[in-house]
């Protein structure tokens, strides 16, 4: 059974592998040469990269994608069975400004150039609630450190969490990094656009906390 699955899964990344980026370092520092092409940053368009990380089945990647045709989505994620769900659509409805990197938020540092990301998301991540696991928290301060010289000036951080001891943490470890919070609420509106989790979340009436951060 276990080996069918996995056969399967093979057979699955093979028929998406357009939307799977193998050798993600060599994009770094032109990761929009890919998709849109041609398409210039003005001040008016903003920078035109949004990375994603931890993106599990991809539905934000898919939705924001389309609802964004001028700007490249890259979206990460570790687990295959996962990020193939999201390349099957992205397959399906062949969107087409779209890749996935199936690896570690830990190496997203020779990924990206620095100044290269308009905006960096990072949606329900596991809250690893043990404190000496803090440090796997995606918005751990190491991880901070990793991300921060990768935004470009204008660059941003989007988190949004189901879990309050996670949104504390977050602000405490942006504070502590010197981050500027420029929109937070522990009890944010829906938007257009949600994650799995998210509206899984929603569904059941569950605060969600958001907040954007800027270097
Ligand atoms: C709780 S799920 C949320 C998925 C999606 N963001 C959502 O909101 O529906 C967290 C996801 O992050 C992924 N993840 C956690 N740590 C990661 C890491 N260090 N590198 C890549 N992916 C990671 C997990 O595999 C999982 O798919």
């Amino acid at each position: 059974m276990r080996m069918r699955r996995r056969k399967n899964l093979a057979a699955r990344m093979e028929r998406t592998a357009d939307w799977l980026v193998r050798a993600p370092e060599e994009y770094a520092g032109r990761w929009r040469s890919i998709i849109p092409a041609g398409l210039a940053e003005t001040a008016e368009t903003g920078p035109r990269l949004l990375v994603e990380l931890g993106c599990g089945m991809g539905r934000f990647a898919c939705d924001t994608a389309r609802a964004n045709p001028d700007k490249t989505i890259v979206a990460l994620e570790r687990v295959p069975g996962a990020v193939v769900v999201g390349m099957e659509r992205a397959r399906r409805e062949n969107i087409r400004n779209l890749r996935f990197i199936l690896g570690d938020v830990q190496n997203i540092g020779k990924i990206f150039a620095p100044g290269e990301i308009g905006g960096l998301y990072i949606h329900f991540c596991d809250p690893w609630p043990h404190r000496k696991h803090a440090p796997r928290r995606l918005v751990a301060r190491n991880f901070l450190q990793i991300y921060r010289p990768l935004l470009a000036q204008s660059g941003i951080l989007r988190f949004k969490t189901d879990n309050a001891a996670l949104f504390a943490f977050a602000r405490k470890e942006l504070a502590a990094g010197g981050w500027t919070v420029t929109d937070c609420d522990q009890n944010s509106p829906p938007e257009a656009v949600m994650t799995e989790y998210e509206a899984k979340f929603r569904a059941q009436g569950v605060p969600i906390g958001a907040l954007t951060a800027t270097p």
